[in-house]
């Protein structure tokens, strides 16, 4: 905000202390990690994170500090005895909106460790999740999330900050926390070192605009299906071709936009 006041920060190694004007329970009461990959969460509902984010790869990389993440309840923010966060829409309607005056508090909260951040709200009507979105999120200081419940925010909190709206698909959840799990998990796995071997994210779908081709390992049969000859030949040449090729043919049949737009980079090349 243009005219808040000055945060004072003290540093000690890679670990950050903020004096903030947020009360600090107000924020989860982690130290921050200097120039390390931030998700900003603001939920009703802070315990359903890390969730999965906390398992495997992502979990073991959270540990290491190789991301972190924060959470932030919206429900502190609250207004009355009750710390309502929500209310009726404006011109009637079922259910209820979450209120402008609660999620700007929260967002200013966000912006006060994470100024940087985009910010992004979780939605139905947003533009769809992207392997280019994650990218552009990896390569940049982090993100801050807004997950909705009920019938959504106050528009006005959208206008205000400029807040792009992003879908996890063409369907509606009660809430907006798997999807923040989702964007997190699939951004943060691009993240130098959090996947053991990197090699993976380059060969796999999307990375190339292609489907991934099919997998196999043992046994060498299985229900009388064995594996395809090629992949056990030794050749690697060969065996790169046919995955090139498999690749082309499912993306072919299952993603005829995703092909065609595949098509018309090579042709411009
Ligand atoms: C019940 S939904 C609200 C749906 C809203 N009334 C509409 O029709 O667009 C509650 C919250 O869940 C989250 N949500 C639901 N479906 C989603 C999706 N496909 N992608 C991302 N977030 C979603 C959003 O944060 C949303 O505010």
């Amino acid at each position: 905000m243009a005219n808040a006041p000055k945060v004072q920060t003290r540093s000690i190694g890679r670990k950050t202390i903020r004096a903030s004007l947020t009360p600090r329970e107000l924020i989860t009461p982690t130290p921050e990690l200097k120039n390390v990959w931030k998700a900003t969460v603001i939920t009703l509902f802070p315990t359903a994170f890390p969730g999965v984010l906390g398992e495997s790869l992502t979990g073991k990389a959270l540990n290491e500090g190789l991301w972190q993440l924060a959470t932030i309840d919206l429900r502190r923010f609250g207004k009355g005895k009750h710390r309502n966060v929500d209310d009726t829409p404006a011109g009637g309607g079922a259910g209820m909106v979450l209120r402008a005056d609660v999620l700007g508090e929260a967002i200013d909260a966000a912006q006060d460790t994470s100024p940087a951040n985009p910010l992004i709200y979780l939605s139905p009507r947003g533009k769809p999740m992207t392997q280019a979105l994650m990218q552009t999120l990896a390569d940049g200081p982090g993100v801050t999330l807004l997950c909705g419940r009920f019938e959504g925010v106050d528009e006005r909190v959208l206008d205000h900050y400029d807040i792009q709206e992003v879908s996890l698909g063409d369907f509606v959840m009660t809430g907006g926390e798997i999807a923040a799990q989702a964007l997190i998990d699939a951004t943060v796995r691009l993240i130098p070192d959090v996947l053991g071997n990197q090699e993976s994210t380059v060969d796999e779908s999307f990375s190339s605009g292609l489907l991934e081709h099919p997998q196999y390992t043992r046994p060498a049969e299985w229900e009388g299906r064995t594996i395809p000859e090629i992949l056990v030949s030794g050749n690697h040449g060969k065996i790169a071709e046919w995955r090139q090729e498999q690749s082309e043919e499912l993306t072919k049949q299952r993603r005829p936009d995703m092909w065609a737009r595949h098509r018309a980079g090579k042709d411009k090349d």
